[in-house]
């Protein structure tokens, strides 16, 4: 692991000759005005794609940007990051050629995570009758990859965390994005929430 190590040093070398103060300003605060929560995948590295530095972005990750209503590590994070840091905006970020949401839809085992993965598979079960059994699977799971950052992020709205800051007034959006491996391009899925009455009634 020494090559870690030594890369590390490199690293934190480059950011102090770049800017003395780098590392004294983020020992002092942390004040991000965004949360990530995206896919666990390594060829997704949030702050780079966004061009953000350390102290610039509070991350969650796990495997095909899921927000499941029970999960405690998300939604502590969640939490943490609007009622403490106050971030503006949480981003779902999820991307093309997911390998969670195209296990989910497989008929492989990957293991233990398949019951992780079965919220996807849930997802394309009542969303059965907008596939077509032409579409090449590639299409489908792209598809899927997008509907699947949709319904994260409605699972996001639906949180007692953001209802509770929509209804003090706190300034929040949400919002859905896709990234692609290919290009190394972003889009804005136009899924962007900022207020309770966006939502159906029995979650607000
Ligand atoms: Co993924």
């Amino acid at each position: 692991m020494k090559h870690l190590f030594d890369s590390n040093r490199a690293w934190a070398k480059n950011k102090k000759n770049d800017d003395p103060e780098f590392f004294s300003k983020l020992v002092a605060q942390q004040n991000p005005d965004y949360l990530w929560i995206g896919c666990s995948d390594s060829r997704v590295p949030a702050n780079q794609i966004v061009g953000l530095l350390p102290g610039e972005l509070f991350v969650h990750r796990n495997v095909a940007n899921l927000v499941i209503h029970t999960d405690l590590n998300c939604l502590s994070v969640i939490q943490y990051a609007v009622e403490i840091l106050k971030v503006k905006h949480i981003i779902v970020c999820g991307h093309y050629g997911c390998g969670g949401v195209e296990t989910a839809i497989s008929d492989r085992s990957s293991g233990f995570i398949d019951n992780w993965l079965l919220h996807i598979k849930d997802l394309y079960h009542r969303k059965r009758s907008e596939f077509s059994d032409s579409e090449d699977q590639e299409t489908k799971v792209n598809r899927l990859c997008e509907m699947n950052v949709v319904a994260q992020v409605n699972n996001v709205c639906h949180t007692s965390i953001v209802q509770d800051a929509w209804q003090r007034g706190q300034e929040l959006q949400v919002h859905g994005w896709i990234y692609s491996i290919k290009d190394g391009l972003l889009r804005d899925l136009n899924a962007t929430f900022d207020a309770p009455d966006q939502v159906p009634a029995v979650y607000r």
